[in-house]
């Protein structure tokens, strides 16, 4: 038979690797903890119409479609967005406002395998419920600072626009949407001259080609002083001055929180997802050219999808990225030894196969009381054993005799110090954890 391998763009995660992707998983769920997102937990497999209703063309066809044994279109969910909208439509339709939500878990997309780009990946998704006010954008924004910081990044910045400015001029220029969602996707991956010849094929102004031209130009750490530009450079598209105002106001409201964030505005910056119309951003660490997170406000997916009217902000941020940029960093270090919590583990041998049982009950004694214990399965001789353990840095042996037995105890071997003792059975826990 051949040799079986992963299928391609998945991953097997060994245990050092599994252990990196639980400790950003854990200060994800921190974060949330401290925000005040609770956590819900939705299916993996959702229906297709409602993956691909707003998502956008280049994660519509990068889905995992099938159809299942009863014939229903369905997909593996490239995002959570669609599920908590979906919630928030049905289920949640009386939730008082607002509500936050936080998820974790697995995303497919059938993306081009490449250094952090997988057909599996993790991400941990933040969705604030019901505000239309800049200070939830704000939120998201902090919050995705607060858990880049203490996931151990040294160095990151954000990239934040607003949609509402491209689309206010596409707009007021009477695009139907499905031209302006096609613009956005070639501004989304930077092919600038591309959306302007789209742009231009669809009869605009002279006026709208030279804005969206200075607009793609217009960029800058002076957050503030963008964001007027941006507003001055648009006067003529009243929506677009809106939505530049909007996002003057969150960054305001952002620095005014006096956390350190690193942002730049970028005014021509767009997303691959359709249900975007507000304040959009992504996260990036020098040196590699993917983002670690992105998101933004979508006020109107909610209704779409049957729910009543609720504006809606949120953020994913890429697990597995953020492991890779730690590595890079090499923060990924002082992550791991914190995930380790440096923690005693203890491996009990039987001198004889006769005492297998008395060493199972020691065994489940220890581990009451909240001690790590391997119980030796090899049946090897006690030197082989004791090597075995040292040699994976073990603590202890707790060596199971009958001698020490007759008197309720048992011999713990400290294996760094290389010293013994006989230690009464109840006594062990205490001894081991020191
Ligand atoms: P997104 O920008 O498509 O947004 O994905 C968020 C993050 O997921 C990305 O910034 C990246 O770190 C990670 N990611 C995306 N594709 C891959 C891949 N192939 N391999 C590894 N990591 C990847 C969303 O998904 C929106 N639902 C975010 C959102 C929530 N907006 C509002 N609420």
């Amino acid at each position: 038979m051949a040799e079986f391998k992963t299928v391609r763009g998945m991953r097997d995660f060994l245990p050092e690797e599994a252990r990196l992707l639980r400790y950003v998983e854990g200060r994800a769920r921190e974060v949330a903890r401290l925000y005040g997102y609770r956590e819900i937990v939705t299916p993996i497999v959702e229906s297709y119409e409602l993956l691909s209703a707003k998502a956008g063309e280049e994660v519509k066809s990068r889905m995992f479609l099938f159809n299942d044994l009863g014939g229903r279109d369905v997909a593996l969910r490239p995002e959570f967005t669609a599920s908590v909208a979906r919630l928030v439509a049905t289920t949640l339709r009386n939730e008082p406002r607002p509500f936050r939500l936080f998820s974790v878990g697995s995303i497919y997309r059938y993306d081009e395998p490449q250094r952090g780009r997988y057909r599996e990946f993790w991400q941990s998704n933040y969705e604030l419920m019901g505000s239309s006010r800049p200070e939830a954008d704000a939120e998201i924004l902090l919050l995705t600072n607060s858990f880049m910081q203490t996931a151990g990044l040294k160095k990151f910045a954000f990239k934040v626009g607003h949609i509402g400015v491209l689309r206010g001029i596409l707009t007021q220029e009477k695009l139907v949407d499905k031209v302006q969602s096609a613009v956005m996707q070639l501004m989304d991956k930077k092919q600038y001259e591309d959306a302007f010849r789209l742009v231009k094929s669809a009869g605009v102004s002279e006026t709208c080609i030279l804005t969206l031209r200075k607009l793609v130009e217009l960029k800058g750490n002076n957050v503030l002083d963008v964001a007027d530009r941006v507003a001055e450079l648009v006067r003529d598209y009243e929506k677009s001055v809106e939505a530049s105002r909007n996002l003057g106001e969150i960054l305001d409201l952002v620095l005014k929180s006096r956390c350190y964030v690193d942002m730049m505005v970028d005014a021509g910056f767009a997303r691959g997802l359709e249900y975007y119309t507000g304040m959009i951003f992504e996260v990036y660490v020098p040196g590699l050219d993917i983002a670690l997170g992105g998101g933004g406000r979508y006020d109107r997916l909610i209704e779409l999808f049957g729910g009543d009217p609720t504006p809606a902000v949120g953020v994913a941020h890429g697990v597995d990225r953020i492991m890779l940029a730690l590595q890079e960093q090499k923060a990924a270090q002082k992550a791991e030894e914190e995930a380790e919590e440096e923690e005693k583990t203890v491996l009990i041998v039987p001198i004889n196969e006769g005492l297998r049982g008395q060493a199972l009950q020691v065994s489940e004694v220890l581990r009451n009381a909240g001690v790590v214990v391997e119980v030796e399965v090899m049946g090897r001789k006690m030197v082989k054993a004791l090597e075995d353990a040292d040699r994976r840095k073990m603590s202890y042996a707790v060596i199971i005799g009958e001698r020490e037995l007759k008197k309720g105890a048992v011999v713990v071997r400290d294996l760094a110090k290389r010293v013994q003792s006989t230690v009464k059975i109840e006594d062990v826990a205490d001894v081991v954890k020191g």
